[in-house]
């Protein structure tokens, strides 16, 4: 009767996961679907504490009290433009403490393994140490700890290999003596060395692909910890974020028109600054603009769609973006904002930054909502984005982006750039909208150009 009810209360708590994972997929019922997890989450938790194999409550208080206290204060004290590192961070507890409970099933069990349970446990062991140091070091990527750079060296696929080799000779070793530590203690190590490796010859910018990523491994972890404990809720769980997770990263490697072993072999972040697509028919002249001449287009607009990009967060721009729109607004001229999927540097990056601006969702358009409009529109004003608006992608196949879908900016009547010099995006690639007739470039950092052109506009 009593695991009866607990299993009912995971199904509601299952139930409460799909409902808020659908939520979380628009901005205007995101922090619904997020409550909807929470209850979902009390749920499980409590029903867990029914269980009957506990033995004692002191351990489970202290560590409940512990991370939710460390939760709570990084959650409150995390900044917005550091949200990537927090989920890093948060996936990597999540494999550690799933290849930590496999761990003290083996020895709780050993050497009575059925061979079913023994699979689950090694690869909740290894998933979960992989996951925990590779998100180790993408947290350190981002927080600067570590290079942003891809370490790369002569035959590092090889080596990668063979330890693979290795790990598959350990596994096979305890089917063997499953009783034996050294064995087991190797394979737990080999993962976690494998975790580093396995992230370090990627660059700093596709972290979020490879933290997507490793999201989805937390999930697998999870989940197999789920059979070992035989928890359904664990089961349903990491299975719901293990493939949350891997479409995430499918969306995001789809949005750049890369493969994801591109993003995990390719080394992208190793392009040199400055370099100049194949086949490019970049050509023309770079046109410099001052405040006053965007001042008198914008003021004379009836429609402006707004592109922002990673400037805008490099900038801190958003507040400036949303006081020249209301300013504009006021003014009688319509704007819209175009999102492009994988503009700045994480998924619904600057959904979430405009968001903090208190940004309307209704006048957010996802690229192809707004696509077709800006050959009715008057001004296509950039801030900051770069790749995302780079005709290259159409035109030119010898292009490193060629394929990936982009905004249509340059059929704008008008194209304002802000940025502050020609230097190229994280693609390493020129721009021809940057030298086309009707793009007027304005250098200067974002916050600093829109709060000059916000002065104009007040004077
Ligand atoms: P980017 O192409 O990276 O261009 C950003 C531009 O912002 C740069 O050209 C830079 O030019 C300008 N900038 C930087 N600081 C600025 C400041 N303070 N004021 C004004 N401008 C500033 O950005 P994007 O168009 O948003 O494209 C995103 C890129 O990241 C894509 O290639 C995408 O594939 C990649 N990526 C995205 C994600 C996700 S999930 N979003 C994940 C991995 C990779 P200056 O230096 O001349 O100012």
């Amino acid at each position: 009767m009593r695991d009866q009810i607990i299993n009912y209360s995971y199904l509601i708590a299952a139930v409460l996961f799909m409902l808020g994972l659908k939520k979380l997929s628009s901005p205007a019922t995101a922090r619904n679907g997020n409550r909807l997890s929470m209850l979902g989450m009390t749920i499980a938790i409590i029903a867990t504490l029914f269980k009957q194999e506990i033995v004692s409550f002191n351990l489970i208080v202290i560590g409940v009290v512990t991370g939710s206290v460390i939760g709570a204060v990084t959650a409150k004290k995390v900044k917005m433009t550091a949200m990537p590192e927090m989920v890093a961070i948060f996936n990597g507890f999540g494999g550690g403490a799933s290849a930590l409970v496999a761990i003290s099933v083996y020895h709780r069990l050993t050497p009575n393994f059925e061979s079913f349970l023994l699979i689950a446990l090694l690869l909740s062991v290894i998933i979960g140490a992989i996951t925990f140091t590779g998100s180790v070091i993408a947290f350190g990527k981002l927080h600067g700890i570590v290079s942003g750079s891809p370490i790369v060296y002569t035959g590092q696929q090889v080596v990668n290999g063979m330890l693979g080799i290795v790990m598959v000779a350990l596994v096979v070793g305890v089917f063997i003596v499953p009783a034996d530590l050294k064995v087991f203690y190797g394979i737990f190590t080999l993962a976690l060395v494998l975790g580093v490796l396995f992230v370090i010859p990627i660059g700093g910018a596709d972290m979020p692909v490879v933290i997507s990523l490793l999201n989805s491994y937390s999930g697998v972890a999870v989940s197999m910890t789920g059979f070992v404990l035989n928890n359904n809720a664990l089961i349903i769980v990491g299975s719901m974020v293990g493939a949350a997770g891997l479409f995430l990263t499918m969306i995001m490697c789809k949005a750049m028109n890369r493969s994801l072993a591109n993003v995990l072999f390719g080394a992208f972040g190793a392009v040199k600054e400055g370099a100049v697509a194949v086949g490019s028919t970049v050509t023309g002249a770079v046109k410099s603009y001052t405040i006053e001449d965007a001042f008198i287009i914008l003021e004379n607009a009836e429609s402006l769609i707004i592109v922002p990009g990673y400037g805008m967060a490099a900038a801190h721009a958003q507040h400036a973006v949303r006081e020249l729109a209301d300013l504009l607004e006021g003014k009688g001229v319509e704007v819209r904002y175009a999102i492009h999927p994988v503009a700045g540097r994480m998924p619904g990056h600057m959904n979430v930054l405009l968001a903090e601006a208190d940004v309307p969702y209704d006048k957010l358009f996802a690229m192809e909502e707004i696509n077709d409009d800006f050959p009715h529109t008057d001004v296509a004003l950039v801030i900051g984005a770069n790749d995302v608006v780079n005709p290259a992608a159409k035109n030119n196949p010898g292009s490193p982006i060629y394929g990936m879908p982009v905004l249509n900016v340059e059929e704008a009547k008008t194209v304002i750039v802000l940025k502050r010099s020609m230097n190229p995006g994280f693609a390493g690639i020129e721009n021809e909208l940057f030298l086309m007739d009707n793009t007027m470039m304005i250098f200067g950092d974002a916050k600093q150009t829109l709060h000059d052109i916000i002065s104009h506009l007040k004077d």
